[in-house]
């Protein structure tokens, strides 16, 4: 509860917005996601979404954009709502054509209005024992860039970072290197300060055509403004692009709700901790979803509750 308790005091301090990039063709899971959006299917008992929803809310964060085609919005639309139901705000804009990560901050600008932003990929799946403080702490501070890394056996695919290995400051960043300077690879989720919309309209496309989140943290590090956070080896940060992966991502999650009884990425849970939901919203919210184990769980919740 000592988290929760320090989580409110961070959010009546700042408002950070939190941008959910759900778009592009997911081609690697056709034809899976020839008919539905990679970020709604499922991984083990829940919609992928609500993953990185859930890692927005831990941050402190209520004020959420989700970007997606035009032909799958709606269907985001349908699944979410207007947040009410989790306690917060949500929104709906488009991406046309998947023209890469840091077009958010392009389409999310009317919605930051000048407010310091995170950013998290609508298929990235983290889990560990550190991820809620690790998103506050960087939630707190107003200036720079935040982005978190992970150890990967094959880091040419991803943006990597490289340390000083005697001070552990970063001192570069690359684009899917055909040659990686290290194993480190940056993951989708991203703490920016309110500079980032102007940052983001001086990136020009990259050699396949995308306007590259690497190019967007290689300004804050050329700065001296950029922090990269280590994810250590007992986290997870989960895949979900093929079908091998996403089936191993729904297995993990299975593992652990099963064996320990509770939630992964539970938007309700977390709002319910964090007094965006009363009891009796908790409540009406189980009997909406039906004779589901989600919705057990969920009356469980309101059980737990002590009463004044
Ligand atoms: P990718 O996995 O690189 O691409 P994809 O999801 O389209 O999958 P595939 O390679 O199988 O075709 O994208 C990572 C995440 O970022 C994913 O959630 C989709 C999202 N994304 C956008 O929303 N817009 C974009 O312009 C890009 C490049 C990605």
């Amino acid at each position: 509860m000592a988290f929760y308790l320090c989580l409110k005091t961070i959010m009546e301090k700042k408002l950070r917005k939190g941008i959910i990039l759900a778009g592009g063709t997911g081609s690697r899971l056709y034809p899976v996601t020839l008919g539905v959006s990679k970020q709604l299917v499922p991984v083990y008992d829940k919609p992928m979404i609500y993953y990185p929803l859930c890692v927005l809310l831990m941050s402190g964060i209520r004020d959420i954009l989700v970007i997606s085609t035009p032909h799958d919005i709606p269907a985001f639309q349908r699944l979410l709502g207007d947040g009410s139901q989790f306690g917060v705000s949500i929104s709906y804009a488009v991406q046309p054509t998947p023209n890469g990560l840091a077009a958010a901050f392009l389409i999310g600008e009317e919605f930051l209005a000048g407010s310091p932003a995170a950013l998290i990929l609508g298929d990235n799946i983290f889990h560990g024992p550190t991820l809620a403080e690790m998103c506050i702490s960087a939630a707190a501070i107003e200036r720079g860039a935040t982005v978190f890394a992970y150890q990967v056996r094959e880091p040419q695919h991803y943006g990597v970072v490289s340390f000083n290995p005697s001070t552990g400051q970063a001192i570069s960043i690359e684009e899917k290197p055909v040659l990686p300077t290290s194993n480190w690879a940056v993951t989708g989720l991203y703490f920016y300060d309110d500079e980032i919309v102007d940052i983001a309209k001086t990136i020009r496309p990259s050699k396949r055509g995308e306007l590259e989140i690497t190019d967007v943290n290689r300004v804050y590090l050329e700065r001296g403004d950029l922090r990269v956070e280590r994810f250590s080896a007992g986290f997870a940060w989960l895949d979900t692009g093929t079908h091998e992966s996403l089936h191993d991502a729904s297995s993990y999650v299975r593992t652990i709700e099963t064996r320990q009884g509770v939630q992964i990425a539970c938007p309700e849970e977390i709002a319910h901790a964090l007094g965006y939901i009363s009891d009796d919203a908790l409540a009406d919210r189980a009997k909406f979803l039906g004779k589901t184990e989600y919705a057990d769980y969920l009356l469980r919740l309101v059980k737990k509750v002590p009463s004044v």
